[in-house]
């Protein structure tokens, strides 16, 4: 699809979408095709439910009177409390619809906008980025597809008062989701196509837009003395990978520290010899989530140069169950030098962020570590598939990213950590034990006492994402399967805390 931005004009054929606010009132190019069309444009709301609410839309075929052949009516609601949100989920909505209805031309005119906070200019950016986030697809397995399944609209024009505007600002949407749908295509690959190798060569491909990326291979991590990454991985055929990807968009400041983003990367989780139960097992093909909005957001960050430096490490295992697998009651040594009884081997993220963390903090000394994992089933019992579970040993940290989620329309919502559910992880024969002892409750805690004792005291936050990398249902901006969750929230965390702008 191709994204245009243009000054206020009627177009001449395709599809016209024009705003209806509250109670009704028409834009100026509402009013202006209501009077050309003699009024067929209010006789349509009439005899309808269209009240003019944000998200409320109509649908006008050939109206006498003007060229077009279609006419789309969408509301806004009251311009003064407009969001960026509303502009994203208009343009998702519309695409949506028109997408499925043999439209080929696009024409919005965002006009009648000045009571809004938001300019004309980022308004039309933002209904341009939505239509871009809801029109990702994952087809590539689809061999034989019928002409009436597949999306119509091939332009998609914005227009308003301040085009030029729009189109710069689109600049570093475009970037973002950019990284969002690489962040999809990462979780929505199967495993036996996406595993280690194969997503360590999908993030060589960053290094086109300026991203450094190095490849850690199982020699070289038994050399650093990773035996809790290397313990899960030790059950597959295939060979377990860490990758290093820099961005250095803030030379200046080479000198100071990076901000530091860590994956969780298991490519499928079968549970180990801790076997999963066969029914959903396939969704474990996501269990790299973390490690695939880390990829995404190098992605993004690179794709609109964000003045800032930064590194993103992932740990890419296959957690298999076969004779060289590792077994409950095994004790591995992590690169921290620290021991881990394997009580579960099912318990398998913690222990590959386990090395991702030491390593991560022993090598680049970040002014701050964020972690992103689908870590547990429990935060989907406590969450829901409405925010991701957030845990922070810096609460400036914590309320960072909060704000920056809220901003952006990607949930979290914070828990606690304190030294008694650390208690449960203790192990009688050694350091630490990798499930805890208080069964179904708090796990979610639990395990992020776990990584916690990986950060070496730095300022650090962990995303449990298990809810949220995988949706099985739509909403305007992201269609189901993978959700390309944490890129946008990061980003956004990024552009307010950390650029030298
Ligand atoms: N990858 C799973 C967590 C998960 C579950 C992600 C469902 C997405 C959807 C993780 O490796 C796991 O198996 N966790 C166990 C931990 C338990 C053994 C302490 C869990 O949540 O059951
Ligand atoms: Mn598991
Ligand atoms: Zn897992």
């Amino acid at each position: 699809m191709n994204f245009v931005f243009s000054e206020i004009a009627l177009p001449q054929n395709g599809t016209l979408a024009i705003p209806v606010f509250a109670e009704n009132t028409l834009s100026p190019t509402a009013q202006e095709v209501n009077d050309m069309t003699d009024g067929a444009l209010v006789r349509a709301i009439e005899d309808s439910r269209f009240k003019g609410k944000s998200g409320d839309m109509l649908v006008v075929m050939a109206p006498q009177g003007v060229e077009v052949s279609r006419v789309v009516l969408f509301g806004l609601g009251e311009p003064e409390e407009l969001k960026l949100a509303d502009f994203e989920n208009l343009g998702g909505k519309l695409i949506g619809k028109l997408n499925a209805s043999g439209a080929k031309k696009v024409r919005v005119i965002l006009d009648g906008l000045v009571d809004s906070p938001i300019t004309d200019g980022e308004a039309a950016a933002r209904v341009a980025f939505g239509a871009q986030l809801a029109s990702y697809r994952f087809d590539k397995y689809k061999t034989d597809q019928d002409d009436d399944s597949l999306p119509s609209v091939e332009d998609f024009e914005v227009a308003s008062a301040s085009a030029d505007e729009a189109k710069s600002l689109y600049g570093d949407l475009d970037a973002i989701a950019q990284g969002v749908f690489l962040t999809r295509d990462l979780v929505s690959e199967p495993a036996n196509s996406l595993y280690p190798e194969t997503f360590a060569a999908r993030c060589k491909e960053l290094a086109d837009l300026g991203v450094e990326v190095e490849v850690l291979g199982e020699a070289e991590m038994e050399e650093l003395g990773m035996g809790a990454l290397l313990g899960v991985g030790q059950g597959s055929v295939r060979e377990s990978q860490l990758v290093v990807m820099k961005w250095n968009g803030n030379p200046d400041a080479k000198d100071s520290k990076p901000l530091a983003f860590v994956g969780k990367g298991v490519c499928f989780d079968t549970g180990g010899i801790s076997l999963k139960p066969g029914p959903g097992m396939e969704e474990m093909k996501w269990d790299m989530g973390g490690a695939g909005t880390v990829t995404g957001l190098m992605k993004a960050l690179a794709g609109r140069k964000a003045k800032v430096n930064a590194v993103g490490v992932i740990g890419l295992v296959e957690n298999m169950p076969d004779g060289n697998a590792q077994r409950p009651g095994d004790i591995v040594k992590s690169m921290s030098g620290q021991t881990i009884e394997i009580l579960n081997t099912d318990a398998e993220g913690r222990l590959v962020l386990a090395d991702a963390l030491w390593y991560t903090q022993d090598r680049f000394d970040p002014s701050l570590i964020i972690d992103l994992a689908t870590l547990t089933g429990a935060i989907i019992i406590s969450l829901g598939h409405e925010n991701a579970g957030l845990f922070s040993n810096n609460d400036e940290l914590a309320d960072q990213i909060f704000a920056s989620g809220k901003a952006v329309g990607e949930g979290v919502w914070r828990f606690p950590l304190q030294p008694e559910y650390a208690k449960q992880i203790k192990s009688p024969i050694a350091d630490m034990q990798n499930i805890g002892t208080g069964g179904r409750g708090a796990g979610s805690i639990v395990a992020a006492e776990f990584l916690q004792k990986f950060v070496n005291g730095k300022p650090w936050a962990h995303l449990d994402i298990a809810g949220m990398a995988w949706s099985k249902k739509d909403t305007p901006t992201v269609p189901k399967g993978g959700t390309g969750y944490g890129v946008r929230l990061l980003d956004e965390f990024v552009r307010r805390n950390h650029e030298g702008k």
